[in-house]
C-alpha cells in the first residue's frame, strides 16, 4: 500500500501496537495447525517478531524464521525474543519481495499485517509460493475494509468533522484491496491453490478514553500527519467528536471495548 510508514523510525516503540494486532493471532495460527512436527515456518514482515514469537511459544518444535526489511525492527525482534526467553527463532533483514531462501525450503509462510499490504503484493505472493515446499501452507492476516478497523474509521471521522473533505486523507485503497477476489486473486495468480478468505474479529480494549485517543493519534501515516497539522482548537473539536463516536464502546467501569476485524487469507501450493 502506498504511504506506508517508515518502520525504521518506529523502533521498539512499535510494541504499543501489539495489543491491537494480537487479536488476529488465534485465527491466523489456527490456519497453520497442520504444519508437521519440526516444520520450517517463515514469518514475513515480522516487525518486532510477531507472530513468530507467539507461535514459537505454542510450538517449540517448529523451526521459525522471521524476516523484515527494517534493520531496526529486526534488531528489536532479536532483543525482544531474548528478553522473553525465546531462542528458537532466527530473525533476518530481508525483503519479502526478494526472499534469500531456497525454492521449496519452508513448510509454511505466515504474516500479520505485512504481506499483501506492504511492498509489492504480487511479488510477495510469488516469492511465498516459490519457497513453500509442495503441500506447504500460507496464512496471512491483513487489514480488511476500513469499517472493520475502529481506530482508523473513527479517527478519519474525527478529521472529517474539522477539515474540508479534500484535506481528509484518502484511505479508499483499504477498501479496494479488501474487495472480494482482489487479494485471493493475487495468491491464485502466484500459483497457490485452495485459497480462502475469512474475516477475523476481536475486541481491542483501552483502560479509558485518554488512552484510546492517544492511541489513535499515534498511528503513523497520513491520518497522523493530518492530526498533527490541526491547530489546538481543531484538535480539541476532533477530540470531542471522538468522545461522541466512542461512547457506544464505553463500559460501565469507564474502560472501552472497540470491535476490530481483519481478513485472513489462506492457501497452499
Ligand atoms: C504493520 S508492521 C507488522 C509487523 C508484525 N508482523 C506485527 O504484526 O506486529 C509491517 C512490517 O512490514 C515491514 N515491511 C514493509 N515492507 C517490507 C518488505 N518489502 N519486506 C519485508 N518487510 C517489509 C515493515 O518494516 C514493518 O515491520
Amino acid at each position: 500500500m502506498s504511504d506506508q510508514p517508515d518502520f525504521d523510525d518506529l523502533d521498539t516503540d512499535y510494541d504499543r501496537f501489539l495489543p491491537l494486532l494480537q487479536g488476529a493471532d488465534d485465527g491466523l495460527l489456527a490456519a497453520l495447525k497442520a504444519v508437521p512436527e519440526s516444520g520450517r515456518v517463515l514469518d514475513l514482515a515480522c516487525g518486532v517478531g510477531e507472530p513468530a514469537v507467539t507461535l514459537a511459544r505454542q510450538r517449540p518444535d517448529l523451526r521459525l524464521t522471521g524476516i523484515d526489511i527494517s534493520e531496526t525492527q529486526i534488531a528489536a525482534a532479536r532483543a525482544r525474543a531474548t528478553q522473553l526467553g525465546i531462542d528458537g527463532v532466527r530473525f533476518e533483514v530481508m525483503s519479502m519481495d526478494a526472499l534469500e531462501l531456497d525454492t521449496g525450503s519452508v513448510d509454511a509462510v505466515m504474516s500479520r499485517m505485512g504481506a499483501l499490504m506492504m511492498g509489492d503484493p504480487a511479488r510477495t505472493a510469488r516469492e511465498a509460493a516459490r519457497v513453500l515446499t509442495p503441500g506447504g501452507r500460507l496464512a496471512v492476516a491483513v487489514w480488511g475494509t476500513l469499517d472493520m478497523h475502529a481506530a482508523m474509521r473513527l479517527g478519519l471521522r474525527c478529521l472529517e468533522s474539522v477539515l474540508p473533505a479534500e484535506e481528509v486523507p484518502d484511505f479508499s485503497a483499504f477498501d479496494r484491496l479488501a474487495a472480494a477476489g482482489v487479494r485471493d486473486g493475487v495468491l491464485r495468480e502466484a500459483g497457490l491453490t485452495a485459497v480462502e478468505s475469512h474475516t477475523l474479529r476481536w475486541t481491542f480494549e483501552r483502560a479509558d478514553f485518554e488512552s484510546w485517543w492517544s492511541f489513535v493519534l499515534s498511528i503513523p501515516g497520513p491520518m497522523q500527519d493530518a492530526f498533527r497539522r490541526l491547530d489546538q482548537d481543531a484538535l480539541s473539536r476532533a477530540r470531542r467528536t471522538m468522545a461522541e463516536l466512542a461512547a457506544p464502546c464505553r463500559r460501565r467501569d469507564g474502560s472501552y471495548a472497540f470491535p476490530m476485524g481483519c481478513q485472513l487469507l489462506s492457501g497452499r501450493v
